[in-house]
């Protein structure tokens, strides 16, 4: 069991991100599936003004050259922008990898529903990952995450390409969702607060960890459990508002920029960038789960544990159990099985 009780309270991408830069902020970052809701206006766009990518390089099955047109008018520094490539140029020499690609939820579907579109997906861009970059940083954005990040694993050991350090969840919509619910319930400044998500990402599995919040925050039993449950069916909150249109493209664009960017610090050498995410982990029984990280130049360098869970969280980690188990398993037997 990895080390308890530790500092949760920059486990916020907005503590990461508000912190000076360091070391040379030279990355290319390549974005697969990137003409969809999620890729083209709100990440890219984010990406392309960030000062720590250097190279920019998209990657889509259908209406890059579009997007990369349109994005190339804008006038930030980054000489490096490819444009559109054919997926090795996207991902030759690209130090972080960032895959949203493949379909959202429809109203009425769960995260599980999309396993059978999407898992084919991730294991074929994965496959070119472990061929063209194996070193890269790998940020999975594309759901059910309980099951793609498992299925990148298994691809990447076919390819000898795995390292544990290096493969992410990204399940940092869930700690923005409950930094900006916690604030608004409590009139805080969102900026100062840090609320750790542990677990997966899909309804029960969400677990936030209110009691460990920065600043710390009190709720009665019933406005915690209210909450709670709104911060694990926020995803569903979204996909039904839309009617149809696709599920959350703006705040997980704003999510994934902000966990990207924590990467890249990190592996530009800056110290202390803490983050949640979904990776390998003897944290739990669950051979994947997401808890507090601390970061650095080659990915995880320590993970941080559950901390101190109150009862009421203890719970809701032992209700996540099973769903996530089997996310994990079917992501393991299907590579076993197809691959
Ligand atoms: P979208 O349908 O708008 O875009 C997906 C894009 O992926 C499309 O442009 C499509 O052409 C592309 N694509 C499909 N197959 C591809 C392939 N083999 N190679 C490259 N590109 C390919 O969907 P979206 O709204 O952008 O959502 C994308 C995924 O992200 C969904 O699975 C969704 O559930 C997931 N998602 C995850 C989170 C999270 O918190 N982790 C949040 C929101 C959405
Ligand atoms: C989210 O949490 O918004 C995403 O996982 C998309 C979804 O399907 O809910």
């Amino acid at each position: 069991t990895a080390a308890m009780g530790a500092a949760l309270s920059t486990c916020s991408p907005s503590a990461a991100a508000s912190s000076a830069r360091t070391g040379s902020l030279a990355s290319k970052v390549a974005v697969l599936g990137a003409s969809g809701g999620i890729g083209q206006p709100p990440l890219s766009l984010l990406l392309k003004q960030s000062p720590a990518v250097s190279q920019l390089s998209l990657y889509d099955i259908q209406g890059v050259k579009g997007v990369a047109a349109d994005l190339s008018h804008i006038s930030t520094r980054r000489s490096g922008f490819d444009g559109p490539a054919s997926l090795s140029d996207c991902l030759k020499g690209s130090r972080v990898v960032v895959i949203p690609a493949g379909v959202p939820r429809k109203p009425g579907m769960t995260r599980d529903d999309l396993f059978n579109t999407n898992a084919g997906i991730v294991a074929d861009l994965i496959t070119a990952v472990a061929k063209t970059c194996p070193k890269a940083m790998i940020c999975i954005v594309t759901n059910p995450v309980n099951s793609t990040v498992p299925i990148a694993a298994e691809i990447l050991k076919k390819h000898n390409a795995y390292d544990p350090r290096r493969l992410f969840g990204v399940t940092t919509l869930d700690i923005v969702r409950s930094n900006a619910f916690v604030a608004e319930a409590k009139g805080l400044d969102v900026s100062k607060v840090s609320v750790p998500v542990i677990g997966g990402h899909s309804g029960v599995t969400i677990i936030p960890v209110i009691s460990q919040a920065v600043p710390s925050v009190s709720f009665k039993a019933q406005d915690r459990e209210t909450l709670t449950t709104r911060i694990q069916n926020a995803g569903t909150e979204v996909v039904n508002a839309k009617a149809g249109a696709g599920s959350a493209t703006l705040s997980m664009a704003f999510a994934a920029e902000k966990f990207v960017d924590s990467v890249l610090q990190a592996i530009d050498g800056k110290r202390g960038v803490i983050e949640c995410a979904f990776v390998e982990s003897t944290v739990t029984e669950a051979p994947y789960f997401s808890t507090p990280l601390l970061l650095g130049r080659d990915g995880v360098e320590e993970n941080l544990g559950l901390g101190n869970l109150i009862e009421f969280e203890a719970k809701l980690l032992q209700a996540a159990m099973p769903e996530l188990q089997q996310n994990i398993a079917k992501g393991v037997k299907f590579v076993k099985e197809r691959y």
